[in-house]
């Protein structure tokens, strides 16, 4: 009988899974296995012999049974941390940023933007993109016929027969952003407006819908240095140099006095953009101070408050940025131009981590 143990014990022991188990189960306690045919054998006994053996071959049974059951558990065991090993995955790993599209390149410069003027204090506001003339173009000390509202191309909408109040326009500009902020949130104040805008404009650097940014900065002894300092501040960090040099041209537009177009020293090398060195300037944005009848449309008292506006155009600076020659091409939607030209979906700019990676 010991023999009989210790072959089956040492074949459950071996055993490399469940249906051989089952197999050595068959052979060993099933109901025509060797422990069976030695119970079957106890009949054949004296009384006194069956007294002895009938128990230890219980007994035996029962060993048998509970070494298979181990080995079952065992088994079982060793399967779920198999499986455990086999389908593990790490969390922590970067999605495919393939599949999650890319960034288009208007929007990465939106986003570059917001973070340089966020980290100088300056919030974010909105306005809409249907405009009413009051914000689009009086508030901005552009009267009905001022000669400006020809220079902007303007889209009107549709407006009744009859009907002779001022038409609503798509926005021309961002600027509208700069009188709903003041009557919003009085002074002193400091926003910066990026949206889209319209002007009836199509060719390789002018599209009908395009991108601007406005900044706006209101206190009680902002000066034209300021705003030099902020839009130098501005072109560094943009640009990613250490250097820029900006040249202020005397300009005009009808809500700012002074008024001052802002350029940018560089180079062309190859079409290759350099900036902060080099002997050639590029128009990068319209600036001034705030004129005083902007301030008082927008219920800010001009006695008291005085402050800089700038616009910049986005999508001029991602041309510029990222070397990409045709505007018109933004908008087309084509695939194989965003996969070139856009941005990993994750990688947001940040002041810390670096505007582009
Ligand atoms: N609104 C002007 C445009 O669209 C740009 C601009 C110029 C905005 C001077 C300003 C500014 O705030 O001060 O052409």
């Amino acid at each position: 009988m010991d023999d009989l143990r210790q072959k089956y014990l040492d074949l459950v022991a071996g055993a490399a899974d469940e249906a051989t188990l089952e197999d050595i189960r068959l052979q060993a306690v099933g109901k025509k296995g060797e422990v069976a045919l030695k119970m079957r054998e106890l009949g054949k006994m004296t009384p006194e012999e069956r007294q002895i053996m009938g128990p230890k071959l219980n007994a035996l049974k029962d060993e048998i049974n509970a070494a298979l059951a181990a080995k079952k558990a065992a088994l079982a065991d060793a399967a779920l941390e198999e499986r455990l090993r086999g389908e593990w995955l790490d969390v922590t790993l970067p999605a495919r940023s393939r599949r999650l599209g890319t960034i288009h390149p208007v929007s990465q410069v939106t986003e570059e933007v917001t973070t340089i003027f966020a980290d100088m204090g300056f919030a974010v506001a909105e306005g809409p993109q249907i405009e009413d003339d009051f914000h689009n173009f009086d508030a901005l000390n552009i009267p009905p016929h001022h000669p400006a509202r020809q220079e902007h191309d303007t889209f009107f909408m549709h407006r009744d027969e009859g009907d002779d109040r001022p038409p609503h326009v798509l926005r021309t500009h961002t600027s509208p952003v700069q009188i709903r902020a003041m009557l919003k949130q009085g002074a002193p104040l400091r926003v910066i407006a990026p949206g889209r805008v319209y002007r009836s404009d199509y060719d390789q650097t002018h599209t009908p819908m395009f991108h601007q940014v406005e900044g706006l900065a209101i206190d009680r002894d902002i000066s034209m240095a300021n705003l030099k300092w902020t839009l130098e501040e501005f072109c560094r960090a943009f640009f990613e140099v250490d250097e820029v040099e900006l040249r202020f041209r005397a300009s005009h537009f009808p809500f700012t006095e002074p008024s001052a177009e802002v350029d940018l020293r560089c180079s062309w090398e190859n079409g290759q953009l350099k900036v902060g060195q080099g002997d050639d300037w590029m128009e990068i944005l319209g600036s001034g101070m705030v004129h005083p009848k902007v301030l008082d449309a927008s219920g800010v008292d001009s006695t008291q408050w005085q402050g800089f506006a700038f616009g910049i155009g986005i999508d001029r600076l991602a041309m510029l940025k990222y070397g990409i020659p045709d505007l018109r091409a933004f908008f087309d939607s084509d695939l194989r131009w965003l996969r070139h030209y856009g941005f990993a979906a994750l990688d947001m700019p940040t002041m810390r981590g670096g505007l582009t990676r």
